[in-house]
């Protein structure tokens, strides 16, 4: 493979639970414990803290300078999100509500939801409604957002408890997702 990157031999880099690794200019957290490697980005989304200079608490790595903990799992191939369902209310002041729709489905199918028929309710309140902190309450004073909330509510539970009880889904797919597997052409 032409554009693998040698960052170091195997030993090398188990021989610390936690280190520092610069590839390209980009700097990373590598982590290794019961024979497993983890990989994060070095830079704590807290406040930019070393994450590589911190310590490992079970399958977590520990922030050096705050004590923010993050998951060490590398996405490969690992399903994270299992059996869990995922609907949206959407009300806004503008009239674009099925872009936003549409963004939110695609993100949540990508970490692994699943969705119900009809996965959302939506309602544009127009233009000239640019007053984001009165959407819930439009929705709890409207009945007929308030009812189309409670049985998209309803529908999610249903499908998660049909979920949770068969616990069918896989913890690890081939090439699921997009973001841990590069392209060649
Ligand atoms: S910078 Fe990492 S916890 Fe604050």
């Amino acid at each position: 493979m032409d554009n693998w990157i040698d960052v170091g031999s195997v030993d090398e880099l188990s021989a610390t639970p936690l280190k520092r690794v610069t590839v390209m200019n980009r700097e990373f957290a590598v982590s290794y414990k019961d024979g497993t490697f983890g990989v994060l980005s070095n830079t704590c989304n807290h406040a930019g803290g070393p994450l590589g200079k911190g310590r490992l608490d079970g399958e977590y790595i520990v922030c050096p300078w705050h004590n923010w903990k993050f998951n060490a799992i590398t996405i490969r191939n690992h399903v994270l999100i299992r059996n869990k369902v995922a609907g949206f209310i959407i009300v806004g002041g503008q009239d674009n509500i099925q872009a936003v729709a549409g963004h939110m489905l695609g993100f949540f199918a990508e970490l692994g939801f699943i969705f119900p028929q009809f996965p959302y309710i939506a309602h544009s309140r127009g233009w000239s409604h640019e007053d984001m902190e009165h959407n819930v309450e439009i929705v709890r004073n409207s009945k007929e957002l308030a009812e189309g909330a409670e049985m998209l509510a309803k529908r999610c539970l249903e499908l998660a408890a049909h979920l949770v009880a068969r616990d069918e889904a896989p913890s690890s797919i081939e090439r699921g997702g997009r973001k841990a597997h590069a392209v060649h052409l």
